[in-house]
């Protein structure tokens, strides 16, 4: 009963011993390497590395400005002819490269090594603690850029030789020595099942009506990894529809030019434009922030997104089946007919400093433009 409730005295200030550090903030202190917190980033062949001596080449982290981080980014560069060290871990870690070509050993200690080559486009997963090395075929700095789960991992294991010297090998994952890394099968409709994407800058994509005007996509389970992946299109003149889901979508821009407009309020007020070409990216950096892509440029647009896979997309406004559904039914996304005037607006704006035409007539009620694609490529 409330007349009964003791309440304990504190002391005012907090006891030094006692203060817990953020096993993953003290990791990124400890490898002394670059630390970049945005969430839009016009091209990551150009933003400038340290070294990074666990990866034996160049590097930088990359987080969103949000306390709570279901993933980041490391983008590394390996020299010239120049190998990375080997390791394994046990966070997973999803790769595209972004420029250069090479190979890829991977095995478990007693079994066969599987080994691979890319080029840049090509995206593949390592299995989880793993141990894997990166061999730089070319002349030119390889560069490839990595989406991982090590904040979440490290902030709940808080144990460097947990995490980076961990004996245990999930056979249940990987079975070294197969067909893990040789391109892999059609699961269900639109849902692709492999380890290694040779080019994802041309792979075959799936027609998705529902997410907008003539978009494409494939859905990519990796490596039986937590961590998720999909690839979509869009055509020359038009747009997504607008929606939101959970943190920690990196969206890696494989083709075209156009630009993401990524907002929490109703009236825009906190509304920011993030330009893109290929080479970009552009994250998704808190709960529920909504997001809409646009492509402003002569050819069509292409990202890879690489996200966490159920953390941070739980319910009510879990990715699943509610990712192309009208909120105005409980889903997550903004119908055309829905979206704030001004979105289009913007859009109409910065194709006419392009240069272009608007083709949204047949999706966008008050659209200026023409009629464009339709969903031919369906299936
Ligand atoms: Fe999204």
């Amino acid at each position: 009963m409330a007349s009964d409730m003791k309440i304990a005295e504190a002391p005012e200030e907090p006891l030094d011993d006692f203060v817990i550090e953020d096993a993953y903030v003290a990791w990124q202190r400890r490898e002394e390497v670059r630390v970049i917190e945005d969430y839009a980033f016009g091209d990551l062949c150009e933003i400038e590395l340290s070294p990074w001596p666990r990866k034996g080449g160049a590097g930088a982290i990359i987080n969103v400005p949000n306390e709570y981080l279901p993933n980041d980014a490391h983008l590394v560069e390996i020299a010239p002819r120049g190998k990375s060290e080997p390791e394994r871990h046990m966070y997973e870690e999803n790769v595209y490269v972004l420029s250069g070509h090479g190979a890829t050993r991977v095995w478990l200690d007693g079994y066969e090594p599987d080994m691979f080559e890319w080029e840049e486009g090509s995206f593949f997963s390592i299995p989880l603690n793993a141990w894997y090395q990166h061999f730089n075929g070319s002349a030119e700095p390889a560069r490839y850029v990595a989406v991982t789960d090590a904040p979440p991992t490290m902030r709940r294991m808080r144990d460097d030789d947990f995490i980076f010297n961990n004996p245990f090998q999930f056979i249940s994952r990987y079975k070294a020595g197969t067909d893990q890394f040789n391109g892999g099968k059609l699961f269900n409709r639109r849902v692709w099942e492999t380890s290694f994407v040779a080019n994802a800058q041309d792979m075959p994509l799936y027609g998705w009506k529902e997410r907008g005007a003539g978009g494409i996509n494939v859905m990519l389970e990796m490596a039986n990894n937590a961590q998720k992946a999909h690839i979509s299109e869009f055509p020359v003149g038009t747009y997504k529809k607008g929606h939101r889901h959970g943190p920690g979508a990196h969206l890696v821009i494989l083709s075209g030019v156009g630009f993401s407009l990524l907002w929490t309020k109703d009236d825009l007020s906190d509304l920011r434009k993030c330009d893109w070409k290929k080479g970009g990216m552009v994250i998704v950096p808190s709960d529920q922030c909504f997001h809409q892509h646009f492509n402003t440029g002569t050819t069509r647009a292409r990202y890879l997104a690489l996200r966490p896979g159920t953390a941070g997309f739980l319910p009510p406004h879990g990715l699943g089946r509610k990712i192309d559904i009208s909120i105005k039914e409980g889903g997550c996304q903004i119908e055309y007919a829905d979206e704030n005037s001004k979105i289009h607006e913007i859009f109409e704006a910065e194709l006419a400093r392009h240069g272009a035409k608007c083709r949204m007539k047949a999706f966008v009620p008050g659209c200026n433009g023409e009629y464009g694609p339709t969903n031919e490529r369906d299936t």
